[in-house]
């Protein structure tokens, strides 16, 4: 049996899709390992979002063929990088990889292998095998993704994105936006929930605009929540745009989808905003902010940002300051701005804000991030969360119990003699930006 070790860089959608191949893969009779060393086939489930998510698969591919040269371990390239960088990929001599495929191409993995291995092609040889087309319609709703027995399952309800937003790669790396049918995603909850997963999380690269024949998300919300088992129901990663009032009352209003938002803001400027594609205004935001507050006063609300965008002066980044004070977002992931080989910003803008200047506005905000987050999570202290406990022990102590309550915050009690999978009540006695602390009251 040949064994393969997989690697996976990149969203929760890339660790979903590496079981998505590992279960393709165990089918067809190969075994996995969990050193490189004593594998036949390496894996790189690759990322290409950012420069530095590329540079890292680049070293390490020479890494792993270190003192590896000529014993024949096949190396594969899958996932984003795959289709964004096919032709260095494959034309790249000292690249030392026998075979690419794209995020749709992965039932075509045991044929692609398959060829390399009868061929005698080893280490980058050409001809390498390839296949990288991108589907409008693959949503792997016949596969079920290898996932451990654990508390959270992952389940992708839509693949794809057609926004087009200018700085990203993600719609030409995985193509046109399709959803699965609702049935066929209650269908895996309800398989999932018999396995003993008591929290579900929503998957997709513009989750929100999930759309199944006259189905929205809202329904898909609706319908998954009735399963019984499942207990709380999360979602990633949505877009502002696609938020109308009957989701926003289904995510206030039902007691399973749990209360927290994440609302991707990525400038505050409205010209930004422009150049970026992201189809709302400054004002826009900050209104769904307003209505979502209205609903739900204490939902938890999460965003990404990106600095140093082209051609952002300073004015129009202090404005990003200010959408930040006035919504103090409880978590951000804040980027520098990273030009992308075929986005249409790397086409018609140029990438012209000074690297310093990019690192001086990023530490801002982290620093205005990091207040708002301890100011936030003080406010809890003293409060009761619901909280599922997700992991026995945490790196710091192997003493604790790590759980994350409604709004995914990350909550460390005494372990005591729970278990994994329980669901307790927490008295909040300690915050830090990142954690808070409490002790079980029942
Ligand atoms: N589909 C999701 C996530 C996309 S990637 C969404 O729309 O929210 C996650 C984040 O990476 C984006 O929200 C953006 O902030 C950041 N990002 C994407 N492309 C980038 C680029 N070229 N440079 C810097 N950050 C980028
Ligand atoms: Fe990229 Fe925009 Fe699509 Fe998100 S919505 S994946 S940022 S193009
Ligand atoms: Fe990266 Fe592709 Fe996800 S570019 S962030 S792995 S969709």
């Amino acid at each position: 049996m040949k064994k393969v070790f997989i690697e996976t860089y990149g969203c929760q959608m890339n660790v979903y899709d590496t079981e998505i191949v590992r279960s393709v893969l165990g089918k067809s009779g190969f075994d996995f390992t969990e050193s490189e060393s004593e594998a036949d086939i390496v894996l790189l489930n690759t990322c290409s979002v950012r420069e530095n998510a590329n540079n890292k698969v680049y070293s390490r591919i020479h890494n792993i063929l270190n003192g590896r040269k000529g014993d024949g371990v096949k190396i594969g390239i899958l996932g984003c990088m795959a289709t964004n960088f096919r032709k260095q990929l494959l034309e790249n001599p000292k690249l030392p990889i026998d075979f690419i495929a794209g995020p749709d191409s992965y039932k075509r993995l045991p044929q692609l292998i398959d060829e390399i291995s009868g061929n005698g092609v080893t280490n980058g040889a050409a001809p390498k095998n390839f296949d990288v087309t991108l589907s409008e319609f693959e949503t792997y709703s016949d596969v079920y993704p290898a996932q451990d027995g654990g508390v959270n399952a992952w389940l992708a309800v839509m693949r794809g994105c057609d926004n087009f937003c200018t700085f990203c790669v993600v719609p030409y790396t995985r193509g046109r936006e399709r959803s699965r049918s609702p049935e066929n995603v209650v269908d895996e909850v309800k398989r999932l929930a018999g396995q003993g997963f008591r929290q579900i999380t929503l998957l997709g690269q513009n989750v929100n605009s999930y759309r199944y024949e006259g189905h929205d998300f809202a329904d898909l919300l609706e319908q998954v929540s009735t399963v019984e088992g499942i207990e709380r129901i999360r979602f990633t990663s949505p877009h502002p745009k696609d938020f109308p009032r009957r989701l926003l009352q289904v995510i206030a209003e039902n007691p399973k989808v749990c209360k927290q938002i994440h609302l991707p803001l990525q400038a505050g400027n409205d010209r930004v905003l422009e150049m970026m594609n992201r189809t709302y205004t400054r004002k826009e935001f900050l209104d769904l902010v307003d209505e979502i507050r209205t609903l739900y006063p204490a939902m938890v609300l999460s965003t990404d940002i990106i600095v140093g965008f082209p051609t952002e002066t300073e004015a129009e980044f202090e404005e990003t300051v200010q959408v930040m004070e006035t919504v103090e977002f409880d978590s951000a992931y804040i980027f520098k701005y990273s030009e992308r080989p075929q986005t249409i910003a790397q086409r018609k803008f140029p990438d012209d804000v000074p690297e310093e200047e990019k690192t001086r506005r990023i530490v801002k905000l982290n620093e205005i991030q990091k207040r708002h987050s301890y100011h936030k999570n003080l406010a809890h202290v003293g409060e009761i969360h619901a909280v599922l406990l997700e992991q026995e022990s945490t790196k710091k102590s192997p003493d604790d119990y790590l759980g994350r309550n409604d709004g995914n915050k990350i909550v460390i009690v005494p372990k005591g003699s729970y278990r994994k999978g329980d669901f307790v009540r927490v008295q909040i006695s300690d915050a830090t930006p990142h954690v808070l602390r409490g002790t079980v009251v029942g």
